[in-house]
């Protein structure tokens, strides 16, 4: 089918869902946008990043033909994509569902963590997610303030970022999980520290790959994936500085990510 998926997060975290979907679904078009100009989204009022999300779903769809919008932020999702879905007739996946998902399935001791921005465990969305798979685990969730600004300057490792690892950890490392979900799409960048902190004996649960696997079975399920054997083309667009953007996305993605447009787009973008 043509079309492009459509994605969207605050800025860089959601090329670790990009990724998963390339590997996964080489023959799709992709279109992603990075909100860099207007990062980070976790410590905003929920009712913005929903304002935000509209609008981004809304170009994605009229400016860039999606076929399919994946919303790759925790907070966006968590900030309510029921009117969203009501309002636009493309599938609309997020990556909270598939998260709680391949967290309860990894689990073996039942005691699992969620770490997530502020807006993210506050909604509660994780807490609400993780009740309807219907699998009981005692459930601890902590909010890390400052990771996402560490993955944004490209700072994935060192003494400041494994300094405030710790610290924000802790409950969760006391709290004795065997499974933690990296519950906001930045922390995968993190994920070298964020294991060293919790030990070897705990697995860390990224909602990519199980996402790019829900968007799959969507697409499959309306008709809307594209059979090829011609690879795809990958757009990446940032309401911040595109070049910025280019340079530390290339680094963090790899080597699809080569150009960047401004959003919104031009009259002649598409
Ligand atoms: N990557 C986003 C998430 O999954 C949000 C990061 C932010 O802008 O605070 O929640």
């Amino acid at each position: 089918m043509s079309g492009p998926i459509g994605m969207f997060d605050s800025g860089f975290g959601g090329l670790t869902v990009a990724r998963a979907m390339i590997d996964l679904l080489p023959a799709e078009d992709l279109v992603y946008i990075g909100d860099t100009g207007r990062y980070p989204y976790g410590s905003k009022a929920l009712a913005d990043v929903q304002r935000f999300s509209h609008e981004l779903a809304h170009s994605l769809i009229d400016d860039y033909g999606a076929k399919a919008i994946v919303v790759a932020c925790n907070t966006a999702t968590a900030a309510g994509l029921d009117e969203l879905r009501a309002e636009v007739d493309v599938p609309v996946i997020d990556v909270i569902r598939p998260g709680a998902k391949a967290l309860v399935s990894t689990t073996v001791t039942g005691r699992v963590g969620v770490i997530g921005t502020v807006g993210t465990v506050k909604s509660g969305a994780y807490v609400r997610s993780i009740a309807d798979t219907g699998v009981p685990v005692a459930l601890s969730s902590a909010a890390c303030p400052g990771f996402v600004e560490f993955v944004e300057r490209g700072q994935t490792s060192g003494d400041e970022v494994t300094v405030l690892a710790e610290r924000l950890l802790a409950p969760i490392v006391d709290a004795d999980v065997d499974a933690l979900l990296l519950g906001c799409t930045h922390y995968p960048f993190l994920a070298r520290v964020i294991g060293d902190v919790m030990g070897p004996g705990v697995t860390l649960v990224s909602s990519a790959d199980e996402t790019a696997f829900a968007v799959r079975s969507r697409l499959t399920e309306v008709g809307l994936l594209r059979e090829s054997t011609t690879p795809g083309r990958h757009r990446f667009a940032s309401s911040g500085d595109i070049d910025v953007f280019r340079d530390l996305g290339s680094r963090l993605l790899g080597p699809e990510l080569d150009a960047t447009e401004p959003w919104p787009p031009g009259p002649s973008s598409t």
